[in-house]
């Protein structure tokens, strides 16, 4: 069946209309119809092309998916060579290109050589050739002479143009510019690596390597490549423009995608300027660049100047510092944030990168170093753009001697700077140490919050004075406020008779406080002001607060929560929630906190300067003649179950707990009790058979 006229027609069509959204969506950021239309202009083409294959053209937007793999790439001789460039790595080397510009050309210094200033682009060269307007041929530069047929891959390239439109398409074009991965797209790229558990790619330049060298330009495919074209090889069948400048405009007429920070300028201050320019928001740029190009603007004028060896005479590429150096991992050690944060750190062999010497390069967490298994001893690439903080990228394995020795990396079980204990925070990355107050990494910190307007409210204890009383060591916990003379205050920096006055008086103020402010002052990890009031309300005291068996509080709530889980299931009346509001998380950490001896004597010593939070009743737990006992049984007993001696102890208000400790009241103890009638023995706890149990609910 003969391919019908309107077919034919209607796929010219849709293929345009396609191109054009592609430009406006992929180029110009500027769609203009929603996704919903474009996709269905897309698969009425591919419609039309199943029915009709003999439509089907190597153009059609429909190829940009990638095909069969190829058995190797095919070698393409450049018409025109493509060359490199000469670099510049100073000031004075751009002054030497200039001067050597003008006496060439015979221009006056004074008059000023215009040059077309642009990005150097850190991707890969290729080279795009048109005939009457169809994408033909894609290679990469090889070595000048000689490149790679990267067609299949280059076609995938969304923001390349299959077919060129407008009034001056040219008989034949050889576009030049590069492909690249935008630092955005690179950023998902890794995370999805990452998700898939494959290897992370090094940097945006390395993975557009990897894409355009696949055989199977369905890989490609799937990679975000990005293209921007900066000149031309051959150019036939239009007049030329005159400059540099005006080809580029040229060549975003031809919908190519040219890059926007660039820009004409004159002589050598003009050169200068721009790469000051760019260099500022280097970081900020969408993409990697290793510097900026200047080249001579007027097209004539380039000719003139010629080629030296492998080099234009009329160009240079005035190169950025290095973002990226490899360097070699001394050792890993773990610093302690202000906040208890662990942060591992590499010590590096000294480098030079991104402009300055780094010897040390941050590693973020655990699970970074993990995924990118980082050891001592390491060849590892080094990267700090802009003003962040240096860090490792990646290691390169391959320099691993196959049978290191080098343990995989391990978080310290204690706080390096205070022996705390560290602590994992469920459901973060982040490891931290459980010094609080006394950690002198977390000090500053730990005194700001405790001296806060929602905790002990010390009016004037600001930042800078805390700076100075710490670095000076004049104080180290926040029992030592209370010792401050006005001498010493006085002494600090900018502390002016009178404000070192007020503040003493605000410290002496703060002595009277409510419980709930104390125990929020004190920065205990996951107790904030509400949880504060919680405990404050429950224990009434800060006696009882130290003095609580956090252990048991916690294996029984636990217990409660699951026998009313049970409960609510089964309908049955609830028995009364431990602590209600407190998580058993924020009770195993204020459990930890208390647990700490140096917490603990930090505590002492603020109550034994006076500071005085109010003693509130404590809070009944519910009334009844077994109130606030607390049972626990063990063995079996002669006739009652377990189940019935608890629900009997609970129906007069007393608890049962599954473990022994000094703070329980009584153990009942049935045949074949245990260890934990050997626990209560040991602990002097009172111990009851089921005829004493019996006797104290008969009460
Ligand atoms: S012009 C004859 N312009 O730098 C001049 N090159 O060392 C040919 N590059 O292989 C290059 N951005 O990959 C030119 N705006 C730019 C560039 C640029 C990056 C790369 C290109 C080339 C290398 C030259």
């Amino acid at each position: 069946m003969a391919t019908s006229a309107s077919a034919t027609a209607r796929a010219g069509v849709l293929r345009e209309a396609i191109e054009l959204h592609n430009y406006r969506y992929y180029v110009l950021d500027a769609p203009e119809i929603p996704d919903a239309e474009y996709d269905r202009l897309f698969r009425e083409l591919q419609q039309l092309e199943l029915q009709y294959p003999e439509l089907l053209t190597a153009d059609s937007p429909t190829q940009r998916v990638g095909g069969a793999p190829l058995p190797e790439f095919e070698e393409v001789q450049h018409a025109v060579p493509m060359l490199s460039l000469n670099n510049a790595f100073d000031e004075d080397e751009v002054r030497a290109f200039d001067r050597r510009v003008h006496e060439a050309l015979g221009v006056a210094q004074a008059d000023g050589v215009g040059y077309a200033a642009e990005l150097k682009l850190d991707g890969l060269a290729v080279s795009l050739l048109y005939e009457n307007g169809v994408f033909v041929r894609g290679a990469t530069r090889g070595d000048g002479v000689n490149g790679e047929n990267v067609t299949a891959n280059l076609r995938t390239i969304r923001t390349i143009p299959l077919r060129l439109a407008g009034p001056d398409v040219p008989e034949r074009i050889d576009v030049r510019g590069e492909v690249l991965i935008l630092k955005t797209d690179f950023k998902k790229l890794n995370h999805h690596q990452r998700d898939k558990g494959e290897k992370e790619f090094v940097n945006p330049r390395n993975a557009a390597a990897g894409a355009l060298r696949q055989l199977d330009s369905r890989i490609t495919a799937s990679r975000p490549l990005a293209f921007f074209a900066y000149g031309v090889g051959v150019l036939e069948g239009v007049s030329a423009p005159r400059t540099h400048g005006m080809l580029l405009d040229y060549l975003a007429r031809l919908r190519f995608p040219v890059n926007q920070e660039r820009r004409v300028v004159r002589g050598v201050e003009g050169m200068l300027d721009y790469y000051r320019t760019v260099g500022s928001h280097r970081a900020a740029l969408p993409c990697d660049i290793d510097g900026v190009v200047y080249k001579v603007n007027d097209l004539a004028a380039q000719r003139e100047l010629g080629y030296v060896a492998r080099a234009p005479r009329f160009a240079i590429a005035h190169k950025f510092p290095a973002e990226e150096a490899l360097s070699v991992v001394q050792a890993i050690e773990v610093q302690v944030g202000r906040t208890g944060a662990l942060t591992p750190v590499a010590r590096l062999k000294p480098v030079f990168v991104g402009g300055v010497t780094v010897t040390n390069a941050t590693l973020h967490n655990l699970d970074q170093v993990r995924a990118k298994d980082v050891r001592e001893g390491d060849t590892v690439y080094v990267r700090r753009a802009g003003d962040v903080i240096p860090e490792v990228a990646r290691v390169l394995t391959e320099h691993r001697p196959a049978h290191t020795s080098m343990p995989q990396f391990e978080m310290p079980v204690r706080c390096p700077v205070c022996g705390s204990r560290v602590e994992r925070v469920e459901s973060e990355a982040v490891y931290r140490c459980t010094g609080g107050l006394y950690c002198p990494a977390q000090r500053k910190q730990a005194l700001l919050h405790f001296a806060s307007r929602r905790a002990m409210d010390i009016e004037g204890l600001g930042e800078k004075i805390v700076d100075q009383l710490v670095d000076n060591d004049i104080v180290r916990t926040p029992a030592d406020l209370y010792k401050l003379g006005l001498a010493a205050l006085a002494g600090l920096e900018r502390m002016a008779e009178k404000s070192a006055g007020n503040v003493r008086a605000a410290i002496d103020r703060s002595r009277r406080t409510t419980l709930a402010r104390f125990i929020f002052a004190l920065g205990i990890y996951h107790v904030g002001e509400e949880i504060a009031k919680l405990l404050a309300a429950h224990f009434g005291s800060v006696q009882a607060v130290m003095a609580a068996d956090w252990e048991a509080l916690i294996a029984e709530k636990e217990r409660v929560q699951k026998e009313n889980a049970r409960r609510t299931r089964k309908g049955e009346t609830l028995l009364e929630p431990v602590l209600p509001g407190v998580g058993p998380e924020i009770m195993r950490s204020a459990g930890h906190f208390f647990a700490q001896t140096h917490n603990r004597e930090v505590i002492e010593q603020l109550l034994a300067a006076g500071v005085a939070p109010e003693t509130l009743p404590q809070r009944q737990a519910s009334a009844g003649a077994l109130s606030g006992k607390t049972f626990v049984l063990t063995g079996t007993l002669p006739t009652l179950t377990r189940d019935e001696a608890k629900a009997r102890i609970e129906a007069k208000g007393g608890k049962v707990s599954g473990s022994v400790s000094k703070k329980s009241h009584y153990v009942v103890a049935g045949e074949d009790a245990g260890s934990k009638l050997t626990k209560a023995q040991e602990l002097g706890v009172a111990v009851l058979d089921e005829k004493g149990l019996t006797d104290l609910l008969g009460q």
